[in-house]
């Protein structure tokens, strides 16, 4: 039938479809939903340890799970804008905060996961092993750039600073994403197994590469 005759309660599909998706993300589920999900790298790796199915080396399936989680969340983290653009979904933004601090708190199970399970909690060990690998120092660096992303996370810290401040000290996120990269393509570069690291670089690359195309658009016009 021509669309001009059709009735008028009949819509087409896909808006219907994303109409329904932006309302599940305004619901007040879609929150604790995330949680769960965010949790459930944890609840898995708790699992597996208790029930010994971590493989025949638990220590680093533990301390490589909870690295890849971290540099998963990063992109995870910073696709929610493009999304929103793309989409038109702006109520993603209310989970952008929420999956900057679950990427932290994968940074820091990985990084004492490492303090734990490669160092025995040796605290001097531990700092003298950080200068002496250069793929430790990147990922250390990595993390120290989340720290004031992470404690600045709040309403008040946002108010405190102000927006545009704020804004700019939360670019840092580009850094520790490129960070995270580099240490990731340093530790496989030593194996010569690069596959993994292309895919994070692609995603990272059109992630960024969206964010220079915006900016050149808005200082070209
Ligand atoms: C103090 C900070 C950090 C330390 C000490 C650290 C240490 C390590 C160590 C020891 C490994 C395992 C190497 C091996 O098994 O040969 C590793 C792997 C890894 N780390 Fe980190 N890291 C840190 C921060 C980060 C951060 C911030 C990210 C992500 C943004 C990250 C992502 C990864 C990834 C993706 C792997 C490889 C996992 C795999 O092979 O599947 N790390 N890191």
């Amino acid at each position: 039938m021509p669309a001009a005759q059709q009735a008028p309660h009949v819509t087409k599909g896909p808006p219907q479809a994303a109409g329904a998706v932006a309302r599940a993300l305004r619901s007040a589920l879609a929150k604790p939903l995330l949680w769960l999900l965010a949790l459930l790298p944890l609840a898995s790796l708790v699992w597996g340890a208790a029930a010994n199915t971590l493989g025949a080396n638990p220590a680093e399936t533990l301390i490589r799970s909870t690295g890849d989680w971290t540099l998963r969340l990063v992109c995870i983290t910073l696709a929610i804008t493009p999304l929103r653009h793309i989409t038109g979904w702006h109520a993603l933004a209310r989970f952008r905060r929420l999956l900057g601090l679950f990427t932290f708190f994968y940074g820091v199970l990985h990084f004492l996961c490492y303090a734990w399970l490669d160092m025995g909690l040796d605290l001097g060990a531990t700092l003298r092993d950080i200068p002496k690998r250069p793929f430790i120092l990147v990922g250390t660096a990595a993390l120290l750039l989340m720290v004031p992303l992470a404690t600045t996370s709040f309403n008040r810290a946002i108010q405190a600073l102000g927006a545009q401040r704020w804004q700019a000290l939360h670019r840092a996120v580009y850094a520790t994403a490129m960070l995270g990269l580099l240490h990731f393509f340093w530790m496989r570069s030593a194996k010569n197994n690069f596959a993994e690291v292309a895919v994070y670089a692609a995603v990272l690359a059109l992630l960024l590469g969206w964010r220079a195309w915006r900016w050149w658009r808005r200082h070209a016009a």
